[in-house]
């Protein structure tokens, strides 16, 4: 394999050990940086140039993306993505996971442990949002810091509203955060690679400190994670797009809490503190997966005329429980179910003898126009205020 890591250093540890790794084991490895590109649109030929010449052909790419750059080290990611050539992390998994907010925003949809967060904007609505992750002491977070410098735990509630005014003064974008005490000083980094934690270990903060970030003087220990930690780590990693991340939980007393994904986790610490060769881990993973460059399912998928991908929900009392797909009449009207979610099991190309049950998921290609009408009414989710204000409103059987 002809593999290109994108990157900005080529002399530093993680770079270095990356080409390493697919060195010794036969492959071609060449380290690009990230900045000399060219991104080159032309009709049905998207195209790159590095250092003003027509880049060779590469079979996968594994961008490691600094935070300083990630509009133009994205647009790269991006237009590898468009030339079908394999890339170990999507262009919007990079993204993604490259502010917290939105790393948070995506997962929370999922059932993934996440410390409660708010974002605000007002100054009227910082006491209130302080309070709904539970008040003082409370953390506070830059959107985009790193190393643990842009994260602090305000004593009580006074300070940190006076912090969270400073700080947006400043024009700086805050997120306030539950402080996961019993986590007391520690939290979990776990190394997945595809669908596994290849390695994983453990922070401790030092003294006083709460944060437990290596450069604020943390100390790593190597840990096995139980299966919910393994588990927890590789879903969050795949819901961001990213199939080479560093996941940091949390280890809250209802398990796993998330507190970031990174789509470009450092080698030194983990290698040095679990012994394990990471880096060649990483590059098995890609010369495995060459061939199955991403597909933009809504590009290619959505593009036949009025066909598209939905969800359909099984809800309580529904028609279809107990029904196996077949017998659901789904085929019959041209709509495939791709794959089923129940509870946290994903079941990909259910079977047709496959019975439905309540709370299933179905992810459906068809004619949408046809599926609407099979979409259950919107189950509406029960908001307080929407019992206290709404006058009572008979469900209504279409979806808005
Ligand atoms: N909500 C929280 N509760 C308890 N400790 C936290 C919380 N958020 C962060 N920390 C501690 O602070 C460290 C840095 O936070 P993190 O969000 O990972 O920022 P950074 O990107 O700067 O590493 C974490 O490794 C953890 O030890
Ligand atoms: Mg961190």
């Amino acid at each position: 394999m002809k593999l290109g890591i994108l990157s900005c250093s080529p002399r530093c540890y993680s770079t270095r050990r990356l080409v390493e790794a697919a060195e010794q084991r036969g492959h071609k490895a060449k380290v690009l940086n990230t900045l000399r590109f060219a991104i080159d649109l032309k009709q049905g030929d998207p195209d790159l140039f590095y250092l003003q010449k027509q880049l060779s052909n590469y079979d996968a790419i594994l961008p490691r993306i600094g935070n300083s750059i990630t509009y133009f080290g994205t647009a790269v990611i991006r237009q590898f993505e468009q030339m079908d050539v394999f890339s170990a992390n999507s262009s919007a998994g990079v993204a993604n996971s490259r502010d917290k907010l939105r790393c948070l925003q995506i997962l929370s949809k999922h059932h993934i442990g996440i410390p409660q967060t708010t974002f605000v904007r007002d100054k009227k609505d910082v006491l209130p949002a302080i309070k709904r992750v539970g008040g003082a002491p409370v953390v506070i977070k830059l959107l985009e810091g790193t190393q643990g410098i842009g994260v602090l735990l305000a004593e009580s509630v006074k300070s940190a509203e006076s912090i969270i005014e400073l700080l947006q003064s400043q024009r700086q974008n805050v997120l306030i955060q539950k402080f996961v005490a019993e986590s007391k000083g520690k939290d979990i980094r776990a190394f997945v690679v595809g669908d596994q934690v290849v390695a994983a270990m453990r922070r401790v903060a030092q003294g006083q400190e709460f944060r437990s970030n290596v450069h604020r003087g943390g100390v790593t220990e190597a840990v096995t994670l139980d299966a919910n930690y393994c588990e927890t780590a590789v879903r969050a990693a795949q819901i961001m797009g990213l199939r080479v991340a560093g996941v940091d939980m949390l280890e809250g007393k209802d398990g796993p809490q998330i507190m970031e994904v990174n789509s470009s986790p450092g080698l030194e610490g983990i290698e040095s503190c679990t012994q394990l060769d990471v880096a060649g881990t990483v590059v098995d993973y890609i010369a495995g997966q060459v061939n199955f460059p991403e597909i933009d399912i809504r590009q290619r998928l959505t593009v036949s005329r009025g066909y598209g991908v939905t969800e359909i929900h099984i809800p309580e009392g529904s028609d279809y429980i107990g029904k196996t797909i077949s017998e659901s009449g789904l085929r019959e009207k041209d709509i495939n179910a791709l794959t089923l979610y129940r509870g946290t099991t994903v079941i990909p190309n259910p079977r047709s003898d496959r019975q439905l049950e309540s709370g299933d998921r179905l992810l459906c290609f068809g004619k949408l126009e046809l599926m609407r009408d099979l979409i259950p009414a919107k189950t509406r989710r029960k908001r307080s205020y929407e019992v206290l204000e709404l006058p009572a409103q008979p469900v209504s059987g279409k979806v808005d």
